[in-house]
């Protein structure tokens, strides 16, 4: 065990020390950085004096090295979890570059590969670990991890959870492997933790420290704005008009971009679309072979090509600095979601357009999202018989990789769908997890109420829901749009209920406005008249109209039409002649009959 890097003296003492003399240098020689920047000192010094910490910093803003720096101080091995292969590749490769021993382990691995992993973690020559949370969660791993403590080998010293609003169900990438590994950074005997994130609203930073069990956590939570991003909204009204709206901006953008679209198949379209305009552009998405993706990664990342079109599936941790702009062709669930694949752009602190082509449509893409993301019912019930029969099957009803197993007996489940039902079926009690992660059946045939169990999703649902129209406020609305995500990512501070020291969250805008959003440079034209100002909306007989999808009604200009959507004081109205278009809800009169 290396324990002679351990700190044993009070932090203060050390900082003003050696310490702070060798990581000033590490900096400079490993990393070739001159100073730190505003969050990371206070990060750095949280991990260092053995804290759990949670660190929420804008995209880019450099949250790696706030566990690099300090991870080649304490000596021992760091386990960094990362919910994306492409991601600890990309941060094992750099390290290596920096000339710092990483391995990463992941389902890409040859065996062979896989085996020299192994023994350059075994040989304590790496310092870094790359993981999924799905590895992290597998028992035999743990204890193989745990079996070179006994060897004498370094232990793990600091554990780095990457990305992790992932594990908070409230946000925008739940993935229930993240609730799963806890058990083994238990048996791991709970080593500090760092959990990294940019996008976290007060709920998800709640849920981030109690899933963690991060109970002395010292929070820094450095904002999310940033002066050199550019925001705007442009309202479409039909696919034709969105498309050719994106090659017009493309083509009077500078730099190198990213368009991101909602659905593969968009992707695939809008790239052919750009191709044959004569854009150099790539794509990528999930659909695409690993190394059809690596490809066109590369490309990008090497500027032989000047836009990359892609799904979510592309970017979390993406490094590359100079993306001008990040187009949304559809806009995505969630102000989390498109704040972060937003915030890509810019990185290296020059000014970049963040720009999202709505079309009020493009919300039902997200509603079909929704509709499929939580278990039923009777998908509950499903697992459930499958479970009891695979633990019938085997030796004391002892399933080992029920994941796996279940996966195997129910094909049409998706995977990511099967472990929630698993939490849900555990907090039922109608299955035990083992320490060595496989499940037993506990009850058998006794009557439990699916429905009912079904019902702790309706919350989740909801929360889907409201989140998704605050989206779409984003985008209609003709306030400054970083007021808005700013106002957003500060919203339910109490309601988050914090026990612990946080330092609290600035608002850089001090309450105003960017001054360089589309809305703050040209405020919209559709302004209320003066005696509309006067005239509360409450006032008895005034009140607008609501509107329902397939009310018949009257457009000055268009003629006679039928609502379609309804969002927020809007009203997406289909014509005769094919076409959609959106109005401002008090514009749309009930058709003459
Ligand atoms: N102190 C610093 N001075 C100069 N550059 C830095 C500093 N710290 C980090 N960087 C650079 O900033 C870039 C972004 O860093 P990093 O990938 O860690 O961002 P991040 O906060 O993890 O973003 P994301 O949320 O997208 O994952 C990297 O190229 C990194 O080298
Ligand atoms: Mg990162
Ligand atoms: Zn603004």
């Amino acid at each position: 065990m290396t324990t002679e890097t351990k700190l044993d003296k009070p932090l203060s003492e050390l900082l003003q020390g050696t310490l702070k003399k060798r990581l000033n240098a590490s900096l400079r020689d490993v990393f070739g950085l001159d100073a730190l920047r505003p969050g990371q000192e206070q990060v750095i010094r949280s991990v260092m004096d053995g804290r759990d910490t949670l660190a929420v910093m804008p995209t880019g803003a450099g949250k790696s090295l706030c566990y690099q720096l300090p991870a080649l101080q304490l000596g021992g091995l760091t386990l960094v979890v990362s919910p994306l292969i492409s991601l600890m590749k990309d941060q094992s490769d750099k390290l290596r570059e920096s000339g710092i021993a990483a391995v990463a382990l992941h389902s890409g691995l040859s065996a062979e590969e896989e085996r020299q992993a192994i023994r350059d973690i075994d040989s304590g020559d790496s310092r870094f670990l790359f993981l999924t949370p799905e590895r992290l969660a597998k028992a035999d791993f743990v204890e193989m991890l745990n079996e070179r403590d006994k060897d004498g080998k370094p232990e793990v010293q600091l554990i780095v959870i990457d990305e992790a609003h992932c594990i908070s169900q409230w946000g925008h990438d739940f993935r229930p492997a993240f609730v799963e590994m806890l058990q083994s950074i238990k048996a791991l005997g709970r080593p500090p933790v760092l959990a990294l994130t940019a996008t976290a609203t007060p709920a998800v930073v709640a849920d981030i420290l109690r899933e963690l069990d991060m109970k002395d956590a010292q929070v820094i939570n450095t904002g999310v704005y940033r002066d050199n991003l550019r925001f705007a909204v442009e309202q479409l009204t039909n696919p034709r008009e969105k498309r050719t709206r994106l090659l017009e901006r493309i083509a009077a953008l500078d730099g190198t971009g990213v368009v991101y679209c909602s659905t593969v198949a968009e992707c695939n379209a809008i790239h052919v679309e750009l191709v044959e305009a004569g854009i150099e552009a790539e794509r990528y998405n999930g659909r695409m072979s690993a190394s059809e993706r690596t490809a066109a990664q590369d490309a990008f990342m090497e500027n032989r090509c000047r836009v990359m079109v892609a799904t979510n599936a592309f970017g979390m941790g993406i490094d590359k600095p100079d993306i001008r702009f990040v187009i949304h062709h559809q806009m995505p669930g969630s102000l989390e979601a498109y704040y972060q694949e937003a915030g890509r752009a810019g990185r290296d602190g020059g000014e970049a357009h963040c720009i999202l082509l709505f079309e009020l449509k493009d919300k039902q893409v997200q509603q079909f999202f929704l509709s499929g993301r939580y278990p039923g019912a009777e998908t509950l019930a499903r697992c459930a018989d499958a479970l009891r029969r695979l633990a019938r099957e085997s030796e004391r009803k002892t399933i080992h990789a029920p994941v796996d197993a279940l996966h195997e007996a129910l094909p049409d489940i998706g995977v990511n769908k099967l472990r929630t039902v698993l939490l849900v079926l555990q907090d039922m009690r109608i299955l035990r997890r083992t320490s060595k992660g496989a499940v037993t059946a506990l009850s058998d045939g006794v009557p439990h109420d699916m429905e009912e169990a079904a019902q702790r999703f309706t919350a989740m649902a909801a929360h889907d829901r409201e989140v998704l129209e605050r989206m779409i406020g984003y985008a209609q609305s003709g306030q400054c749009r970083w007021r808005i995500l700013l106002d957003y990512f500060h919203a339910h501070l109490d309601a988050a209920r914090l026990h612990v020291s946080t330092s609290s969250m600035p608002d850089e805008l001090d309450g105003g406005v960017c001054c360089k959003c589309d809305n703050c440079v040209s405020p919209p034209t559709v302004m209320p008249s003066p005696r509309e100002l006067q005239q509360p909306a409450s006032t008895p007989g005034r009140a607008v109209k609501t509107w329902h999808p397939g009310d018949a009604v009257q457009v000055r200009k268009y003629g006679a039409g039928k609502v379609e959507l309804v969002s927020g004081d809007r009203v997406a109205v289909s014509f005769p002649d094919g076409e959609t278009r959106t109005f401002i809800a008090r514009y749309v009169k009930a058709a003459r009959s």
